[in-house]
């Protein structure tokens, strides 16, 4: 192959190169993106127009329709040049079979790119992200996303639309099951191992596949949970709240980024210059190309940006790059080239990146790289793999109420399982599990059967997942797998009820269905449904401890659940191994670790609720009726981000720091003896947060700096230590500049984010 002897030549260069000249690595990578740069010019002048826009057009082929348009005649389009890459498609054989087209029946024999939503595990599904980032363990979720590489690249994809790092404080958004939460320090970091655990050290590896930040921007802020809704956010606040998860997994290398659907003051996201070229590029410089969300550019007619070469010719000189579904590019760019509203420049700009991508990749090496059906035979759902999913899943659970230990259980009690959960599969992999097998899930059901056999415990459905029809229609409507039972709901009820009399302790599995959250699946309600909250409400009456297992994309409304049920174990949407993981959490096998990274309110009403608000002029005073609050609730959650209980407690104290005044260049020490009290061992996240007294701008009253996972034998005491420096009491002034400022500054330690033990200190 031309391309490979070009390539080789140059390999040899470079070798040449290195041994004659100290500073190796600089020679390396300076001479990797000359080689790239000189392959791509040349490819490009033999390049037509057309064939250069074909490069910017990403149609899907197959399935997971999440629009309005479809690709139409997507192999016909490959063969004329008119395809960059597409997605929805996988297996060694789909994919091998548009590849041949690409590279044997077009002029240049370019090859395409394989992408997909592998969003929490590809064949092996992991707990959704939101679960995961309860776990708060970076290798972890790094771990699964590596997992989802191998299995994705063995698929023949070479890229994934992922990760979701879109910071969330609106549970009625059904994406905040997509992203890691609200807080932006802790986002920050799942952003980073999941573009770690995709990409790896680079694509020499065939097992790493190109990650995808997304939504940029700001896409978690949509006004009123509604999803595509409008976004308006002061600069500052994008600054210190929104922004910092995409940058961050900019600079940890992150190959691409999906531009979101929204507007951001005014202006879409797939049309922002300001966003794309000023801040993206020029701020932030990332050097990769940009995918629009599906059909986002042709949406700004509707958002009243004009026509669809007005949009085109915005998405294109924002620094767009690819356009997905939408065709927008194919249709538009050639007129508007001839017509001059368009510079060559840019389409030129547009087209070398996405080249450059599938240089990166190896493509041009080898655009079979990816089709490796003997892979494909061996890392599917692997055992590995699945004790991954299993961990993942443990981890990611979170308890939110524990009242008189009555968890862990003892097998040797009645126990009653109840609810239309215990059965479910479907909803345990939870949405964007497009490759993952349903049928494969392990169900609350089978995890108790295979630990302890069938005839164990009692079991009784008690409630359809929904009696509301326009709700079930609507999730039916789109996959939503939600039957009926045959039995009438009252009936369903009675048996509930009976068989709860003959245990000593009841279980019950409610919640959501995978269909109410992820993409268009808003909930002005967030509480149990309401057939649902009649099971509870009567399995509650008889007296004896309920134990509700929650199944769920969000935080919900749990305030009559918490005043009135015994325990309460967040599961989630907990992947392939759910069921064994709430087996081994539940009688005690292992222990609940996780901690909530989004804030459960006590109503509605509180909503937008989070933890790391300001103080404002008037804080609360109960006393004091002019003070910022309601009359109806208390203004704290119900639960706070980073809590979540275990079976063993832990006591901190002897909160220290090893100096009063922290000056620039200098670290400050922060220990804590943390003490496991109870007679099992455990794990705890050790959360560090500050509060920045007096700022040039108002500041938060505190804002998470640090953490970690302990863990701790029973009666084990450690002291854990933190080292903070001016860097983390940076933030973005009024001029939007990144500033340590001087003054007095507060540090907590603790299990939550509602603790109030701390230390204090001054930097200068
Ligand atoms: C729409 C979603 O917003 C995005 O997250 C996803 O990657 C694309 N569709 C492709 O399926």
């Amino acid at each position: 192959m031309k391309y490979f002897s070009k390539i080789l030549f140059a390999g040899l260069a470079v070798i040449y190169l290195i041994s004659s000249c100290s500073n190796k690595k600089l020679v390396i990578e300076v001479d990797k993106n000359d080689l790239r740069k000189r392959f791509v010019d040349s490819l490009m002048s033999k390049m037509t127009l057309d064939e250069k826009i074909g490069q910017l057009n990403l149609p899907s082929i197959g399935f997971d329709v999440t629009g309005p348009l479809l690709s139409v005649d997507v192999e016909g389009k490959i063969r004329q040049g008119k395809v960059g890459g597409v997605f929805n498609t996988y297996t060694p054989v789909a994919v091998r079979k548009l590849q041949e087209i690409a590279v044997n029946e077009t002029r240049l024999k370019i090859p395409l790119l394989f992408g997909y939503d592998v969003i929490h595990g590809h064949r092996t599904i992991f707990p959704i992200p939101l679960a995961l980032a309860s776990s708060w363990n970076m290798d972890l979720i790094e771990r699964t996303a590596y997992a989802a590489s191998r299995e994705a690249t063995a698929d023949g994809l070479n890229w994934v639309f992922s990760p979701m790092v879109d910071i969330a404080r609106d549970p009625r958004w059904g994406r905040v099951s997509e992203g890691a939460g609200e807080d932006v320090f802790l986002g920050s970091r799942v952003a980073e191992a999941m573009v770690k655990g995709y990409q790896g050290k680079g694509f020499d590896d065939p097992t790493r596949v190109m990650a995808c930040i997304k939504h940029f921007a700001l896409y978690g802020a949509a006004e009123a949970g509604r999803d595509y809704n409008t976004v308006d956010m002061s600069e500052v606040k994008m600054y210190n709240d929104y922004l910092p998860p995409y940058k961050a997994a900019v600079d940890a290398g992150a190959a691409t980024v999906m531009s979101s659907f929204n507007d951001i003051n005014g202006i879409p996201a797939s049309g922002n210059h300001w966003l794309m070229t000023d801040l993206l590029r020029k701020q932030w410089g990332f050097s990769g190309f940009v995918v629009t969300d599906y059909t986002a550019i042709n949406e700004m007619i509707d958002h009243g940006m004009g026509n669809a070469a007005d949009v085109a010719e915005q998405a294109i000189e924002a620094s767009v790059e690819m356009d997905m579904v939408g065709e927008l590019f194919l249709t538009q760019l050639p007129g508007l080239l001839k017509s001059g509203r368009v510079k060559e420049e840019s389409i030129n700009n547009a087209c070398r990146l996405i080249l450059n991508a599938k240089y990166d990749l190896g493509l041009f090496q080898n655009p079979y790289k990816y089709v490796d059906e003997t892979r494909n035979k061996t890392e599917m759902m692997s055992n590995d793999k699945l004790k991954l999913a299993k961990e993942a899943a443990i981890k990611s659970m979170v308890l939110l109420k524990n009242s008189n230990n009555v968890l862990p259980l003892n097998p040797s009690q009645k126990i009653a399982f109840i609810g239309p959960f215990i059965d479910d599969q479907r909803s345990l992999i939870g949405n964007w599990s497009g490759a993952g097998d349903w049928k494969k899930a392990i169900s609350i059901r089978e995890g108790l059967t295979d630990k302890f056999g069938a005839d164990k415990f009692l079991f009784a459905k008690g409630c359809n997942i929904m009696e509301d029809e326009v709700l079930r229609k609507r999730l039916n409507d789109h996959d939503g797998r939600i039957e009926m039972d045959t039995k009438p709901e009252d009936q369903l009820l009675q048996e509930a009820i009976e068989t709860s009399t003959k245990v000593d302790v009841i279980v019950v599995a409610l919640g959501e269905t995978f269909g109410m959250s992820g993409e268009a699946a808003c909930r002005t309600n967030i509480g149990l449904l309401e057939n649902q909250k009649r099971l509870l409400e009567a399995l509650v009456k008889t007296g004896k401890p309920v134990v509700l297992l929650l199944m769920n994309g969000r935080p919900l409304d749990l305030s009559w659940e918490d005043k009135n049920v015994s325990a309460i174990l967040e599961t989630w949407f907990a992947g392939s191994e759910a069921g064994n993981a709430v087996t081994d959490l539940i009688f005690g096998d292992a222990n609940p670790s996780g901690k909530l990274t989004m804030t459960f309110p006590r109503n509605i009403g509180q909503i937008p609720i989070y933890y790391n608000a300001k103080n404002t002029g008037r804080p609360f005073d109960a006393s004091d009726k002019y003070t910022s609050k309601y009359l109806d609730v208390d203004n704290t959650p119900l639960y706070p981000f980073g809590y979540g209980l275990s079976y063993t407690t832990y006591e901190y104290s002897n909160l220290q720091i090893d100096k009063s005044v922290l000056r620039n260049n200098e670290k400050l020490r922060v220990t804590v003896d943390v003490k496991n009290l109870g007679s099992r061992s455990g794990e705890e996240i050790v959360q560090l947060y500050i509060h920045d007294l007096v700022g040039s701008i108002t500041r938060p009253l505190k804002e998470l700096k640090a953490f970690t996972n302990v863990k701790l034998d029973k009666g084990e005491s450690k002291q854990v230590s933190f080292e903070i420096s001016a860097d983390d009491l940076a933030f973005y002034n009024s001029e939007l500049k990144r500033v340590t400022e001087q003054g007095d500054f507060e540090v907590f330690v603790g299990g939550n984010s509602s603790i109030s033990t701390k230390v204090s200190f001054k930097f200068e």
